[in-house]
């Protein structure tokens, strides 16, 4: 059989390499270019491919590939929500993704960014920098004095609480599908609304859906308590950017850790160095003290990216040999 990927990265090459030498019976072919209706034709004559990008998995993208007899699709990454479904339906995709590549890398992101705006070391770095070392007011928050209130008990939901009871913080929790074992030990609040108002660290980890779309916005911001931290590093829709950078204007927040964001696309990942930059209200992000932007980089390291690209490839493999893969995700 043929495997053909699209969208590789320098430092997925290894990992892809290595996976074709431990499987010399599957040709496997890859292309750095995203997949569009125009670069589908490259994948001419592969009984599956294996993707990822944030740009929109389109009618026309789905439609290109199954043109050429592919309807078999494995992404490398966990979110779904950039794939028109309904076309994918119709065309008789089967897709997989993999949702559990590395939750430690993207809980361990969200914890440490969360400690430094506590510490307020983005204030502390810039004073250096400048030669100012005084201490004064640069007074740091416990991590420990804080009760942590997490958005979502998924894979990567339940290590960020983990990490964060090994720094002694005062965990509670919120999701629609309770896991027994956390409800057992009283992890879960009722409702959102219990949630904002008894945590100092707002964190979300759940998947971007049609009806959770700013979910945090002005109204829901006003619930939380003064100087709450939000953390932002699931899904950028969810978060009214605006709303919350008029609540740190406001000093309503303390501050706010955000990896991922509304407008990311073709955006992050990006070099902008001697180029206009292009989001006046990302750059104002950016640039504030209290806030830490990364270019949704939380997933980011080896552990993770050698899981994506095997994963996503031993699910491939799964599929054009009609056997079951691991992770299948629902289309429609
Ligand atoms: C995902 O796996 O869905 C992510 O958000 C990470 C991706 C940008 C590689």
């Amino acid at each position: 059989s043929k495997i053909f990927a699209f969208s590789i990265r320098k430092d997925e090459e290894p990992y892809l390499k290595e996976w074709a030498a431990a499987h010399p019976d599957v040709e496997v072919d890859y292309t750095d270019q995203l997949l569009t209706p125009d670069t589908a034709a490259l994948a001419k004559g592969a009984d599956g491919v294996v993707v990822y990008q944030q740009l929109d998995y389109t009618p026309e993208t789905l439609q290109a590939l199954a043109d050429q007899g592919i309807t078999k699709m494995s992404l490398r990454n966990v979110g779904v929500d950039n794939i028109d479904m309904a076309k994918a339906k119709e065309l008789g995709f089967e897709i997989t993704n993999v949702p559990v590549y590395s939750p430690n890398a993207i809980a361990e992101h969200a914890v440490i960014q969360t400690a430094r705006v506590l510490r307020q070391a983005k204030r502390m770095d810039e004073k250096m920098a400048h030669g100012d070392l005084r201490w004064a007011p640069t007074i740091g928050r416990e991590v420990r004095d804080q009760t942590v209130g997490v958005i979502g008990t998924g894979h990567i939901g339940r290590v960020f609480m983990q990490i964060m009871e090994g720094f002694g913080a005062k965990v509670i929790t919120y999701d629609v599908r309770k896991k027994p074992e956390l409800e057992e030990k009283g992890y879960y609040v009722d409702s959102l609304d219990d949630l904002y108002k008894q945590a100092d660290v707002v964190s979300l980890h759940i998947p971007a859906t049609k009806s959770n779309y700013h979910m945090i916005d002005a109204e829901v911001i006003a619930k939380m308590k003064d100087d709450a931290v939000l953390v932002n590093v699931s899904r950028g829709p969810l978060v009214d950017t605006a709303a919350v950078a008029k609540a740190l204007d406001d000093g309503k927040l303390f501050g706010f850790v955000m990896d991922t964001y509304e407008d990311e696309v073709g955006v992050f990942n990006e070099d902008w160095t001697d180029k206009d930059f292009p989001d006046p209200l990302l750059k104002d992000l950016i640039d504030r003290p209290n806030v830490l932007v990364t270019p949704h980089t939380a997933f980011y390291t080896t552990h993770a990216v050698r899981n994506m690209v095997v994963k996503a490839f031993d699910n491939n493999l799964a599929l054009v040999e009609g056997q079951e893969p691991d992770t299948p995700v629902e289309v429609g």
